[in-house]
C-alpha cells in the first residue's frame, strides 16, 4: 500500500518506519522544517531502541521517505494516517486544534478517494468530527471514509509493540476501508478486531486507564503491605499469577507519568463527565498516584530531617525504562520537590540529560554526572527514581564507601531489602 502518516512524533515515525518494513512506501510529513531536514539527512529526533537502523533501512530500500507538505503526502497515498499531538488543556479536556488543523489540510488537497486514519488518541466521536469537517472544507463531491485505528505502543518498545502488536483495532463508519486496512496490517500477523468508529475510540481511553488503574492499585497495596509489614512485590506475583489478572503492569513504585497516562486519565474523565458519568473511580487512580509521590518524599525527609544543604544522588530522570522522555516524569517531579526544600542533587540518567536540563532549574541545585557510579560521591543519600535494568549494576561498594552516610531510597524496587542492608546501607523502598 502507499502510506501517508502526518506528524513524525513517537507515534508518526516509528508507525512509519514499521509500514515500510513490512513492505508498504511510507511518506512522512512534518511541518517542521528542522525535523523533516534531521530526517532526510538519517537523523532520528528521539531516543527509540532500534528506531535508527529501522528508518535508515528503509530510506536506502526507497520505502521510506520525508517531507514538509501534506499535499504531496495525499497525493501519493492510497491512506493517509493522521498522528499529530492532542495535548491536554489545563482543565484535563483536550487540545483538538492540531487534529483540526490536520483535518482541513486534508480537506485542501484531496483530489479523489482516500482513507483518512486517525491513530492519535483523541476522545470518543472525533472520527465523526474529522468527517464533518473534512466535508466542509473539501470540493463537493469526492468520497473518502475516516477509520478510527488507535495506537498502543509504549516508549521504549515501540517498534517491538508494533511489529508484534496484541490486536489491532479498526474502527469504521462503512465497509469500504475494511480491506484495504486489512492489507496494511496482514504482514503483523495480530488479530484485527473491526468495529464502529466511536468504540474502537473508547477501546484506547479505556485501555490506557485501566493500566493505569492497575498500577495505582498496586501503589494501594504498598501502603497496605508497609503498614502490615508485608512484601508488595510478593503480594503483585502472588496475584499476577491469577491468568485472570496477568502479572504485568503491577510493579509498585513513584507512580506512572510519561505522556499518554496522565492525560489520557484526565482526558477520559473529562469526556466521561462530558457525557454525563462522573468517574470517580479514575479519579481515585489518579489521586493514588499523586499520593504516592508525597509518601516517598516524607519518607526522604523522616529519615534525613533537614533537607537543606543535604547532597542527594538521583538514579533516573526518564519517566521509564529505555527513554529520553522526561514528559509528566515521576522522577523529574521528585527532584523538583527536593530542589525545592533546599536540597542540592547530583543526577544521572542513560538517556534523558539533555531533555531534563530544560526541565530543572539551570543552578548550582543540580549538578549532571555522566558516570552512574560517580553519582553518589560524598552524598548524604541516593535513590533511585527511574526502573532502568541497568540501575542494578551499580557500584554498590563504592557507593557505600564514598557517600558522607549510605542512605538508600529505592523508588522502583530494584534491590533486595537484605542484600541491601547485609552490605550496610540504610534502605528503604516501596511497600516492602
Ligand atoms: C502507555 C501504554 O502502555 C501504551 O499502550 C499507550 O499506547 C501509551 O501509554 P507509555 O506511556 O509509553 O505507554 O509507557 P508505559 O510502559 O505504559 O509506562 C507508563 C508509566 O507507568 C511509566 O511512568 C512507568 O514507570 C509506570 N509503570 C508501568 C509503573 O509504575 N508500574 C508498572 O507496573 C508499569
Amino acid at each position: 500500500m502507499t502510506i501517508a502518516i502526518i506528524g513524525t512524533g513517537y507515534v508518526g515515525l516509528v508507525t512509519g518506519a514499521c509500514f515500510a518494513e513490512v513492505g508498504h512506501t511510507v511518506v512522512c510529513v512534518d511541518s517542521d522544517a528542522n525535523k523533516v531536514a534531521l530526517l532526510q539527512a538519517g537523523g532520528i529526533p528521539i531516543y527509540e531502541p532500534g528506531l535508527e537502523e529501522l528508518v535508515k533501512k528503509n530510506v536506502q530500500a526507497g520505502r521510506l521517505s520525508f517531507t514538509q507538505s501534506t499535499a504531496e503526502g495525499i497525493a501519493r497515498s492510497q491512506v493517509i494516517f493522521i498522528a499529530v499531538p492532542t495535548p491536554p488543556q489545563p482543565d484535563g479536556s483536550v487540545d483538538m486544534s492540531f487534529i483540526e488543523g490536520v483535518a482541513r489540510e486534508i480537506a485542501a488537497s484531496l483530489e479523489s478517494y482516500r482513507i483518512i486514519v486517525d491513530k492519535s488518541t483523541v476522545p470518543v466521536k472525533t472520527g465523526e468530527k474529522v468527517a464533518e469537517t473534512i466535508k466542509r472544507y473539501c470540493r463537493s463531491g469526492i468520497a473518502f471514509d475516516v477509520v478510527s485505528n488507535p495506537e498502543f505502543l509504549r516508549e521504549g518498545f515501540a517498534v517491538d509493540d508494533l511489529m508484534k502488536p496484541d490486536r489491532v483495532v479498526v474502527g469504521v463508519s462503512s465497509q469500504r476501508p475494511v480491506a484495504a486496512m486489512k492489507e496494511i496490517y496482514a504482514p503483523f500477523g495480530a488479530p484485527i478486531i473491526v468495529t464502529d468508529t466511536n468504540s474502537a475510540e473508547l477501546i484506547k481511553h479505556a485501555a490506557n486507564s485501566f493500566l493505569a488503574l492497575k498500577i495505582s492499585y498496586a501503589n494501594a497495596l504498598a501502603v497496605i503491605c508497609e503498614a502490615a509489614g508485608a512484601n508488595v512485590q510478593e503480594v503483585t506475583r502472588g496475584m499476577g499469577l491469577d491468568s485472570r489478572i496477568g502479572p504485568r503492569f503491577l510493579q509498585a513504585g513513584l507512580g506512572f507519568g510519561g505522556s499518554c497516562f496522565p492525560k489520557d486519565l484526565s482526558a477520559f474523565i473529562s469526556i466521561s463527565a462530558q457525557l454525563g458519568y462522573d468517574f470517580r473511580l479514575l479519579r481515585e487512580v489518579q489521586q493514588i498516584n499523586a499520593d504516592q509521590m508525597v509518601r516517598f518524599v516524607k519518607k526522604i525527609q523522616d529519615t534525613l530531617w533537614v533537607l537543606k544543604d543535604k547532597k542527594i544522588a538521583v538514579l533516573g530522570l526518564a519517566f521509564k525504562q529505555n527513554t529520553d522522555d522526561v514528559r509528566s516524569s515521576p522522577a523529574i517531579d521528585l527532584c523538583k520537590r527536593l530542589i525545592k526544600e533546599g536540597a542540592r542533587l547530583r543526577v544521572y540518567d542513560p538517556q534523558g540529560m539533555d531533555k531534563a536540563r530544560g526541565l530543572l532549574p539551570e543552578d548550582a541545585s543540580t549538578t549532571y554526572v555522566d558516570d552512574m557510579n560517580a553519582v553518589a560521591d560524598g552524598c548524604d543519600a541516593l535513590v533511585i527514581a527511574t526502573e532502568w535494568p541497568q540501575f542494578t549494576e551499580l557500584d554498590l561498594e563504592r557507593a557505600r564507601k564514598t557517600m558522607t552516610t549510605p542512605i538508600f531510597f529505592d523508588g522502583r524496587n530494584l534491590f533486595d531489602p537484605i542484600e541491601m542492608k547485609r552490605l550496610g546501607f540504610i534502605y528503604q523502598s516501596v511497600g516492602r
